[in-house]
């Protein structure tokens, strides 16, 4: 069986998820090589639970010394931007956690960068390869309620305050809109693609990060799309999609594993899908990231950069109306 070799930058919650995870691939073995930490122990320890035989401490190291056949950024967003741009540099494939970036220009940098360097890059936006999104996908495909005409979807995540935390400090990328907006977002680009125009408002903390933003987006087409997210309340966490005969709806917590998709028709009748997988669900962007790699592909098909750059518009352009700022987006000026 082919062995594919991960590296990690930045072992903290969702790299302990991702590692996790690889362990349920059956396709091929998947095993964490080398890690990265600011903290030598941290990645020490880090490394000897993964049964990686590298670990590093210092990103210089990692680059030149690491053998692996990608690595899984998984750093507070400010920082994805550099070190993705640093492996990229070395001709590492790169699957980086989501928000790509901090805004549409280091974007674009690191889509260009990834060109530049024959490189694979995509953006962890892990929901898209959830067995949860494809039977929505297909359900639309078969033309189950007919054209969509609307799509609400909200996310939350209650987190307890601590100004220096990576939810609320400005220079982590703190905020509700870039950590939990960004899947409403996704989920309206998937489905309606680019918004003609956007409505947003936000709830904006003393560091001018947004605690909870919301917004209205509208098509061409006369579709429009619902979004909230909050990291100080407690919203439905549930995402519907309206259609001309009928609407599908995703159970809590939609963009997670949800508790089951229902598909309502409006002249009557239901039809229950149930949602189950092992683990957390990273395994199925892994899966792809191996594919495309060992196919010398420089993006997926599924989740390719334009998609990455779309959403990322949508989201400087939410920022601008509502007036969220970053550091990151200053020392770019
Ligand atoms: N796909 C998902 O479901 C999902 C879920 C949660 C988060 N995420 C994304 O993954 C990223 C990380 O989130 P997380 O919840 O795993 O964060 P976390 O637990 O705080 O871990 C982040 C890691 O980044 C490293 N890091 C480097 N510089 C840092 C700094 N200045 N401050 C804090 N940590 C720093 C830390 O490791 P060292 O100190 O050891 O270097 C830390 O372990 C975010 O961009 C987030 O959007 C994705």
């Amino acid at each position: 069986m082919d062995t594919f070799t991960w590296g990690i930058i930045g072992p903290g919650n969702i790299a302990t998820e991702f590692a996790h995870d690889l362990d349920l691939i059956k396709t091929a073995r998947h095993r964490v090589g080398a890690v990265l930490s600011h903290n030598l122990d941290k990645a020490a320890a880090f490394a000897r639970k993964e049964d990686a035989p590298q670990y590093f401490s210092a990103i210089n190291d990692f680059t030149n010394q690491a053998h692996i056949d990608a690595v899984y950024i998984a750093t507070p967003h400010p920082l994805h931007y550099s070190e993705t741009l640093h492996c990229l540099q070395h001709r590492m494939p790169v699957l980086c956690e989501k928000p790509l970036a901090m805004n549409s220009r280091q974007a674009k940098e690191m889509v260009e960068a990834a060109a530049q360097h024959q490189t694979f890059l995509m953006e962890g936006m892990w929901i898209r390869f959830l067995p949860s999104i494809g039977k929505l996908l297909s359900l639309i495909e078969s033309n189950t309620i007919g054209k969509i005409i609307s799509v609400k979807a909200d996310m939350s995540y209650k987190a307890p305050y601590d100004p220096g935390s990576r939810y609320f400090n400005p220079v982590l990328g703190g905020g509700s809109l870039l950590d939990l907006g960004i899947y409403p977002v996704f989920l309206t680009h998937l489905l309606l693609g680019k918004p003609a125009t956007i409505q947003a408002t936000a709830r904006l903390s003393d560091k001018q990060i947004d605690e909870a933003c919301a917004a209205v987006l509208s098509y061409h087409n006369g579709s429009y799309a619902f979004i909230e997210s909050s990291l100080v309340t407690e919203t439905a966490r549930k995402a519907t999609i309206y259609g001309e005969t009928g609407s599908i709806h995703i159970g809590t917590p939609w963009n997670e594993k949800p508790s089951g998709i229902r598909v309502t028709s409006y002249e009557g009748g239901e039809q229950q899908y149930p949602c189950a997988w092992e683990g957390h669900g990273l395994q199925y962007e892994a899966e792809e990231v191996y594919r495309c790699v060992r196919q010398h592909k420089l993006y997926s098909n599924k989740h390719c950069h334009r998609f990455s750059l779309d959403v990322m518009d949508t989201l400087d352009a939410i920022r601008r109306q509502t007036g969220i700022v970053y550091p990151a987006d200053k020392i770019l000026r």
